[in-house]
């Protein structure tokens, strides 16, 4: 690689100066810069450049490459784009490498040539996790346990590959850089030389990358504007359920979503979430069915509430699967426009499944399952609640209300309760209020 003009990077946020200063003034750090050689040399005198048409008739678009594995193909909106840089994030042991295995396994079996990296783990510890898979495919993909930057891509120099799976990006180091694997540093760098390298020699490249503690990735901004596809897997460790989202995509939607079951031979795509999601719905209170609009993807999902009296002057609140300032909201909404006093209760709520619901549109759902833990009375039966909630308790369309109705249709809901405002549809109960929405919702008994 050549070697360009020396640059400075700060090791806690990655910015870059061109002389070297004591404090970083992007994030106030002192004594954090390293000096490091630019990526790429600059093209010495007056390069000619040559501009092309937009659109020539030689170049087509390029095909996607399908990894036959549904629920990732559907969160990448169908498949690999050749040549591209996707990102895969997520919590340890959620099952990114799982995930990525599954994929190199599944399109090393249909002839292409893939490269596992993996700086974490011993290439033996992937082949015992390529045999509880068991998927086809494993005396095809090329396995190699290497965490020095120099070293991977003078080997991408020479071979070719259709895909590069980085497992995972934090545990790469380059000489380069003085600071240890994983700093903010040695991420953005080695992450920016692997990326212009595969877009050069167009093999596409998986980086996995760890979360941290605040949910980001480490070095989020660097990381995140330099790939094409960044996707979550997301789930609670010890639950059943996985989803995967793309939260930026530069061939696609962003937002899709898929679904994915953690089971004794690895990640199983679920093309029927809301089956999957779906317990049998039980008349207990506090539990209330909505669809969850993930993407354009609809889910039919089961929130739970519990109240209880709360014995401390700061009532808990206690949510996975959503957004704990979203429920709060919804506390105070009920409190304020129903009357209720839940500023003595305790509230836990639950997405069942342990999928992470980001969507207003199931807000009443929410206070509908409020509503009911609360007087302690159960929902009506076979009974779905679609629609977002304002500050003055009203009950506003939820955004691609037509799909979620279909879809609670489809699973047998004969009640559905939504908002006045949306695009009328036979057989629903639309509302105006939540006040409305709990007397169409909640047994009389
Ligand atoms: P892993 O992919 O190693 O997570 P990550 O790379 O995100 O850190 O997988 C983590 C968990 O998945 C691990 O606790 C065991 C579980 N698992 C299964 O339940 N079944 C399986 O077939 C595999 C391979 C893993
Ligand atoms: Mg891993």
């Amino acid at each position: 690689m050549a070697k360009g003009k020396k640059q400075f990077v700060c090791s806690n946020c990655g910015a870059v100066y061109l002389a070297w200063q004591g404090k970083c003034q992007q994030c106030e750090q002192w004594n954090t810069l390293s000096e490091v050689s630019a990526p790429t040399g600059a093209v010495s005198g007056a390069a000619k450049l040559s501009p092309r048409p937009l659109k020539s008739a030689s170049e087509k678009t390029p095909e996607r490459v399908s990894t036959a594995i549904s629920e990732f193909d559907l969160a990448l909106g169908g498949g690999i784009v050749p040549g591209s840089v996707l990102l895969l994030g997520g919590d340890p042991g959620v099952g990114k490498s799982t995930l990525a295995l599954s994929v190199a396994l599944a399109l090393a079996h249909t002839g292409q040539r893939v490269l596992y990296v993996c700086a974490e783990e011993s290439p033996a510890q992937v082949m015992l996790r390529a045999e509880r898979l068991a998927l086809p495919g494993a005396e095809k993909l090329f396995v190699v346990a290497e965490p020095t930057l120099e070293n991977l891509t003078a080997h991408l120099e020479l071979e070719a590959y259709d895909l590069v799976i980085l497992d995972s990006i934090q545990s790469i180091r380059s000489a380069e850089i003085a600071s240890a694997a994983g700093s903010v540093a040695q991420v953005s760098y080695c992450a920016s030389v692997l990326q212009q390298l595969t877009k050069r020699r167009h093999i596409s490249l998986l980086m996995i990358g760890h979360v941290t503690k605040e949910g980001s990735l480490a070095g989020p901004k660097t990381l995140e504007h330099l790939v094409d596809v960044v996707l979550y897997l997301e789930g609670e460790r010890f639950g059943q359920f996985r989803l995967l989202r793309s939260s930026k995509n530069r061939f696609g939607r962003s937002g899709e979503t898929g679904l994915f079951e953690m089971g004794e031979s690895g990640l199983r795509s679920v093309s029927n979430p809301s089956g999957a999601l779906l317990e049998p719905v039980h008349d207990t209170p506090g539990s209330a069915v909505t669809v969850t609009l993930e993407g354009t993807r609809a889910m039919a999902v089961e929130i739970q509430v519990l109240t209880s009296i709360s014995n401390f002057g700061y009532p808990r609140r206690s949510v996975s699967g959503l957004d704990l300032s979203r429920l709060q909201l919804l506390v105070a909404v009920v409190t304020k426009r129903l009357g209720m006093s839940l500023n003595t209760q305790d509230i836990y709520c639950n997405v069942i499944g342990g999928v992470r619901v980001q969507d207003p549109g199931v807000d009443l759902a929410v206070v509908a399952a409020l509503a009911s833990a609360f007087r302690n009375k159960p929902l009506k039966a076979n009974t779905a609640f679609i629609g977002e909630v304002g500050l003055g308790g009203e009950v506003r369309a939820a955004r691609g209300t037509g799909q979620r109705v279909a879809e609670a249709k489809r699973l047998g809901f004969d009640t559905i309760v939504t908002s006045r405002r949306s695009e009328a549809a036979a057989g629903l109960v639309s509302v105006e209020s939540i006040q409305e929405a709990i007397s169409a919702g909640v047994t009389a008994a």
